[in-house]
């Protein structure tokens, strides 16, 4: 079967249609199907994965098309309520398909997790002797875990900081003495890691606060995951990007002159991040991650000299090519958590076809570039209300009471009114009720 993710026209089909494209190409059985159609996650199973359950919250699962990385086609899972996101990264997709598509890569899977340590006598003479039995210390944490080890996994490295910042009082005095923080690195292969590294800090605490003298306080993973990241690299040919009246290398001129305000200004690059998120999140949502975690992960390496600054760069190469790039933490897993329980995850990790949890980091980070290149290149040319009000103008007739081919009419006619009100929405489906629509 043709594995190709380029599908032009997929975009006009509808979902029935759609959905059948997709189940075929990821070779879906009928109840994968079915769960895809509304048969996900039940009320029983929702009820034992969190407290006090009332019911299922659904979002809309999108399938972003044209993503080509490292050579190999993917056809992309993407839960998320915001319109646009999906079809700009199937464009921005579609662009760098030109270029070759994207090329990316990844550290190996390896999580921090810290212990926080108290009343440290002498924090200089403890870290040396944290250091000194480094090697038995690794051995107790790779017994936590036997299962990760013998996958490949497993405890790597242990890092002692002496913190002597802390919080102080008005009058200036230290609230808390100096710290002594042990970094526990730990190989998770492809779980995100949070209970292995969790569960290795604690058994590691009794070991830490005998050596130490101290006295240990927190044992849990940093979200900055600055040991666990992917990059992804685009490099579009310039005529590409040509555009209504606006040539190819005037529109990458425009994105480079773009990123250039969220390299320098964090007020640009908080915005131009969460664009980058849109797609990453909406990926880590529909396959199941700890997408919060992911979040956390991003930002944190986003102000890591700092100064809070962009997570991708832009920039015009030798040939006149927009040569973009992107890398963050991501710590995201294919087994445990969500990802092997809630229904509709494993379909979408069944979609997508990645057999590993870097090669998923890796698509995140192609998809978070793609994002990241379909808002710019809007932005920087016509803007982005003209489409994503053409969208937005839909869930208004949708709220105003439309259904099936009146959607459309009444959103076009929004559009053209340049009206896009609820109240407006409303007038017009009452005026084809009316007349007997
Ligand atoms: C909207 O969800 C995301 C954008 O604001 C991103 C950006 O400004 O780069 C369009």
């Amino acid at each position: 079967m043709d594995k190709s993710s380029r599908l032009p026209g997929f975009y006009k089909l509808g979902l029935e249609d759609q959905a059948a494209i997709i189940a075929e190409r990821a070779g879906l059985t009928a109840s994968e199907k079915a769960i895809l159609m509304g048969e996900g996650l039940s009320p029983a199973q929702a009820d034992q994965m969190i407290e006090n359950v009332v019911g299922i919250h659904a979002l809309p699962l999108g399938i972003a098309v044209n993503f080509l990385i490292n050579g190999q086609d993917y056809l992309v899972p993407m839960a998320i309520e915001e319109p646009s996101v999906v079809a700009g990264a199937s464009f921005a997709a579609r662009l760098a398909r030109d270029g070759g598509g994207f090329t990316t890569s990844s550290d190996e899977p390896v999580m921090i997790g810290q212990i926080q340590v108290l009343d440290v006598a002498d924090p200089q003479a403890a870290r040396s002797e944290l250091l000194a039995q480094k090697s038995r210390l690794l051995q107790l944490a790779d017994q936590t875990d036997p299962l990760i080890v013998s996958l490949g996994g497993g405890a790597r490295d242990l890092i002692v900081r002496v913190v002597e910042d802390s919080p102080s009082t008005s009058s200036g005095r230290r609230t808390v003495g100096p710290m002594v923080v042990v970094h526990l690195l730990f190989d998770c292969r492809d779980a995100m890691g949070a209970n292995t590294v969790n569960t290795a800090c604690e058994a590691l605490a009794p070991e830490v606060e005998k050596i130490t003298g101290g006295r240990v306080v927190l044992r849990i993973l940093s979200n900055l995951a600055d040991r666990r990241l992917a990059r992804a690299k685009c490099t579009i040919p310039a005529e590409v990007l040509a555009f209504e009246s606006f040539d190819g290398q005037t529109v990458a001129r425009r994105i480079v002159e773009a990123y250039a305000l969220a390299a320098t200004d964090p007020y640009r690059a908080a915005t131009h991040n969460k664009g980058i998120m849109n797609g990453i999140d909406a990926v880590a949502i529909a396959t199941g991650q700890d997408w919060r975690a992911v979040e956390a992960g991003a930002h944190a390496y986003a102000a890591r000299s700092g100064r809070y600054t962009s997570l991708s760069r832009w920039s015009v190469d030798a040939d006149g090519n927009l040569v973009g790039t992107l890398e963050l933490p991501l710590a995201v897993g294919i087994v445990g958590g969500a990802s092997r329980v809630h229904p509709t995850a494993k379909v979408a990790l069944k979609i997508l076809g990645v057999t590993t949890a870097q090669e998923l980091a890796e698509v995140m980070a192609a998809v978070g570039l793609a994002q990241n290149l379909a808002a710019l290149r809007a932005l920087a040319t016509e803007g982005i209300q003209r489409g994503h009000m053409q969208l937005h103008a839909r869930q208004v007739a949708i709220a105003a009471g439309a259904t099936g081919d009146l959607v459309e009419t009444i959103a076009g006619r929004l559009v053209a009114e340049q009206r896009i009100r609820l109240d407006r929405a409303q007038e017009l489906v009452q005026e084809r009720l009316d007349i007997g629509y």
